[in-house]
């Protein structure tokens, strides 16, 4: 099915894209999943929130403090909008990073507490007799919090394997047992394009008691996400790979479990009593809002959301359909290119990673450059899921709504021009 979206004018709206690269070449932007481009829309938000209502949240007596605070929570009520969830059980973070570590916190911190006598929810404290399960495709993100976790608390980590082609090996589900206190999984991975059933690995996580989490980083800024229907306790996903600014991530949790959870940082804004030798904390979200937030940044994606509502959640999936299919069959048409993830469009997005034939995924890269097409090369902090499929590394194109078939067709003469150049045809 064609696109649904008018790219010609979508592309009007973010100026980064009128820009030249490496002397006068047109700007071609396939890094979408490292980060997103930003509209004007966002960029005058942020601007417009310094210049009228700059101050610290949930603080002041005045009127700044007031119109702040607004914004603030009007962000919050924005997103929760965004992905069906309510005001009170989205956090907001640094990144979807430090959501992560954010949950994985939650269970050192509650383990450490209880070993000196502190009640605590004992679905967070783990022993040797634990384990914490991920898969072979998740980002480094939702990796080294849980290899912590478990190096400090003595649990076991598992990993779901992935099929050659791609995909879970959703036979080894059963790594999910009586044992296991938490399964996090990557809904749509970074490196693969993979979109996972993580529906059916929360419903198994919940079968055996487990906490689920869910890394919708590379998800919800592509397809409609419904947070209630993944099926899982926490998810989290940053909001620059969504249009929005840098330096903001959201952190959903279901209410019963937020509140159960100890706080990860602590200071300022996030108590309820203070005294000299012990404090009480305030509820989520504020609990785990340690210090003045990202109020401006909350600002550019309350605006983001609000640019993607109106080009719509069904429209955005459909048009990345649209330009997967055609940069997939284009790759395979390629001699010696062959892809590193699903090879159809079916439960797939449109980060699409390949290797060429005696030529390393760097020079790929760099050649792609001059020629002004901006894409990834390397591991893309998935370093055991190149391992898994015996290549160092990858090069990688991600299309988001400002791309078209042109911008895939600029990429895939860049790839011929590059076996050229290496006398590989
Ligand atoms: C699947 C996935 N998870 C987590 C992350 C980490 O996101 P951030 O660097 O914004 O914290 C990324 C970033 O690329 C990602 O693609």
């Amino acid at each position: 099915m064609a696109s649904p979206l008018d790219v010609q004018r979508i592309r009007k709206d973010f100026p980064i894209l009128g820009r030249t690269v490496r002397g006068d070449r047109p700007l071609v932007y396939l890094d979408s999943a490292a980060t997103s481009q930003k509209p004007t829309a966002v960029l005058d938000a942020e601007r417009a929130y310094y210049e009228n209502s700059n101050a610290a949240v949930h603080r002041g007596a005045h009127q700044l403090a007031e119109e702040a605070t607004d914004a603030y929570e009007s962000a919050r009520a924005a997103i929760a909008r965004f992905v069906g969830g309510r005001p009170e059980d989205i956090v907001f973070t640094k990144n979807a990073t430090e959501g992560l570590n954010l949950a994985a916190y939650a269970f050192s911190n509650a383990t450490a507490k209880a070993s000196h006598g502190h009640a605590v929810d004992p679905r967070f404290v783990l022993t040797e007799k634990d384990s914490v399960v991920i898969t072979e495709m998740e980002h480094h993100a939702n990796l080294i919090p849980w290899q912590e976790l478990c190096a400090k608390t003595g649990a076991q980590l598992r990993w779901i394997g992935l099929t050659d082609d791609g995909r879970l090996d959703l036979d080894q589900l059963s790594l999910i047992d009586d044992t296991t206190k938490v399964v996090s999984v990557v809904h749509q991975s970074n490196i693969l394009g993979t979109v996972n059933p993580v529906r059916r690995v929360m419903d198994r996580a919940h079968e055996v008691g487990a906490i689920g989490v869910v890394d919708a980083c590379q998800s919800i800024p592509h397809m409609p996400v419904d947070v209630e229907d993944l099926g899982a306790d926490l998810v989290t996903w940053s909001g620059h790979k969504m249009l929005g600014p840098t330096g903001i991530g959201l952190l959903w949790g279901r209410a019963e479990i937020l509140d159960a959870m100890p706080p990860f940082l602590t200071g300022g804004s996030m108590i309820e009593t203070v005294h000299m030798d012990h404090s009480t904390f305030a509820p989520p979200p504020q609990r785990f809002e340690a210090g003045v937030p990202m109020v401006a940044q909350s600002v550019g994606l309350e605006a983001a959301v609000r640019y993607l509502e109106d080009v719509g959640m069904e429209s955005v999936a459909q048009h990345e359909h649209d330009i997967t299919e055609y940069a997939l069959a284009g790759l395979q048409e390629l001699p010696g290119v062959r892809i590193i993830g699903p090879t159809d469009a079916v439960d797939r997005g449109s980060a699409i990673s390949f290797v060429v034939d005696g030529i390393h995924p760097h020079d790929v890269g760099q050649l792609l450059d001059d020629r002004g097409v901006a894409v990834r090369v390397g591991h893309h902090c998935a370093w055991p899921t190149c391992r898994r499929y015996n290549v160092p590394a990858t090069t990688r194109l991600s299309s988001y709504i400002y791309n078209d078939r042109s911008d895939i067709d600029a990429a895939l003469a860049g790839i011929r021009a590059a076996q050229e150049f290496f006398g590989v045809l």
